[in-house]
C-alpha cells in the first residue's frame, strides 16, 4: 500500500520546495502551497491554499494569520501535501474540507449532491423580497405560517436557508437521488432546521400532487446544463459532481415544463414560484410562464449580469 509520503513524492509536479520539505512555518506552507497550486492552473490558487491549510490544522483564517511564524509538524505538513496534491488532480475544494458555506451557513457536502453555488443565494433572495414586498405568497411576514417546497434539494440549501429565513415555515424538500437526501437530511440537523423540513424521495413533485393542502412557495435550482455540454465542463464539476444533479437532458431544459406545470397545480393561487435557470434556458422559461396561469413574470440577474432566478404568480 502507498504512504502518504507515497503519494506526494510520486507526484512528480510537485513543488520543488514541498518535495524537499523545506517547510518551516505556516507563512512558508501557505506560500509554498500557493506556488504549487498555480503552476498546476488550479483557480484560486491562495484561497484553496489557505482552505487546506486551516482544514488540516482546524483553525479559521485569523488564527492562521496570527501563527505565520509557527512551525509544523511533518505529519501536519504531509496531511496538507496531501491536499494540495488532490486538489491539483482535480478534486473539488470542497470535497477535501468537506464543507461550503451558503446563506451564512456551512453546509456538509459529499460527491453525491451538487455543491452549493454563490448564485444559488439569488433564489433566496428573491423569494424574500418578492413576500417582503406583498408580491408573492400570500402575507408579507416572515414568521406567518407558510408552506414551502424546495425540488431537488442536493445538499438541502434552499430549502434550509429558507427554513432560516420564514420561522413558521412548514417545508418540503423532494430530490430523486435517496443519496443526496441523506445529506439534506444531516444538513439540516446540523443547521437546527430538522423539526420544520419533511424530506421526500420522489420525481419533481410526484409525492405533494395527493395532499389536501396547496402551497405559498415552491422554488427549485434543478439541473439544466444540456448532456453535450459535458466536455466543456471544469474536470472538477464532469468528475466530481453527480451528473443526476447537472444535467436537464439532451438541451438542459427539460425538467423545467414538467415542473412549472406540477407547480401550477400545487400553489395557492397568489403563490410563488421561484426558479434558477441555467445561461440558456431564461428564454425558454419565459414562454412557459407566458401561460394564462402565470402572473407577475420576472427576471432577475446575477451579480455578473446573467438572467439567474425566474419568478412568477400562480394567478
Ligand atoms: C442543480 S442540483 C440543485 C441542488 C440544490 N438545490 C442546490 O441548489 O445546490 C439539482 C438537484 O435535483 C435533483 N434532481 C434531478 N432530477 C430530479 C427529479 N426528476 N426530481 C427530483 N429531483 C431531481 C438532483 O438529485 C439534485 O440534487
Amino acid at each position: 500500500m502507498k504512504t502518504c509520503r507515497d503519494v506526494i513524492m510520486g507526484h512528480r509536479s510537485l513543488h520543488p520546495s514541498v518535495r524537499d520539505k523545506a517547510i518551516t512555518d505556516i507563512r512558508s506552507a501557505l506560500s509554498d502551497g500557493i506556488a504549487f497550486l498555480a503552476s498546476q492552473n488550479v483557480p484560486s490558487a491562495e484561497l484553496t491554499a489557505e482552505l487546506l491549510l486551516m482544514d488540516t490544522l482546524e483553525k479559521d483564517r485569523a488564527w492562521l494569520y496570527a501563527h505565520t511564524d509557527l512551525k509544523l509538524a511533518g505529519t501536519t505538513l504531509e496531511q496538507y501535501f496531501i491536499l494540495l496534491s488532490r486538489r491539483a488532480n482535480g478534486e473539488p475544494t470542497q470535497h477535501l474540507t468537506g464543507y461550503q458555506e451558503f446563506w451564512g451557513m456551512d453546509f456538509v457536502v459529499t460527491p453525491d449532491v451538487l455543491i452549493p453555488r454563490p448564485e444559488t443565494e439569488h433564489v433566496i433572495e428573491v423569494a424574500i423580497e418578492r413576500r417582503a414586498t406583498g408580491s408573492g405568497g400570500g402575507s408579507a411576514r416572515r414568521d406567518q405560517p407558510f408552506r414551502i417546497v424546495d425540488v431537488g434539494t442536493g445538499s438541502g440549501c434552499i430549502a434550509i436557508a429558507l427554513a432560516k429565513e420564514f420561522p413558521a415555515a412548514q417545508i418540503f424538500a423532494t430530490d430523486i437521488s435517496a443519496a443526496a437526501l441523506e445529506v439534506a437530511r444531516h444538513n439540516a440537523a446540523r443547521n437546527v432546521a430538522h423539526s420544520r423540513i419533511e424530506f421526500v424521495e420522489c420525481n419533481l413533485m410526484d409525492a405533494l400532487l395527493q395532499q389536501a393542502q396547496r402551497f405559498d412557495l415552491i422554488a427549485s435550482n434543478p439541473p439544466y446544463i444540456a448532456l453535450g455540454e459535458a466536455e466543456s465542463l471544469p474536470r472538477e464539476v464532469r468528475e466530481h459532481e453527480p451528473a443526476v444533479a447537472l444535467f436537464g437532458g439532451e438541451k438542459g431544459t427539460e425538467l423545467y415544463a414538467p415542473l412549472i406545470a406540477q407547480a401550477a397545480a400545487l400553489l395557492k393561487p397568489g403563490g410563488l414560484l421561484v426558479l434558477e435557470l441555467g445561461h440558456n434556458s431564461a428564454q425558454h422559461v419565459s414562454c412557459l410562464l407566458a401561460a394564462s396561469e402565470w402572473a407577475s413574470f420576472a427576471i432577475t440577474n446575477d451579480l455578473a449580469g446573467i438572467p439567474r432566478v425566474a419568478s412568477a404568480l400562480q394567478s
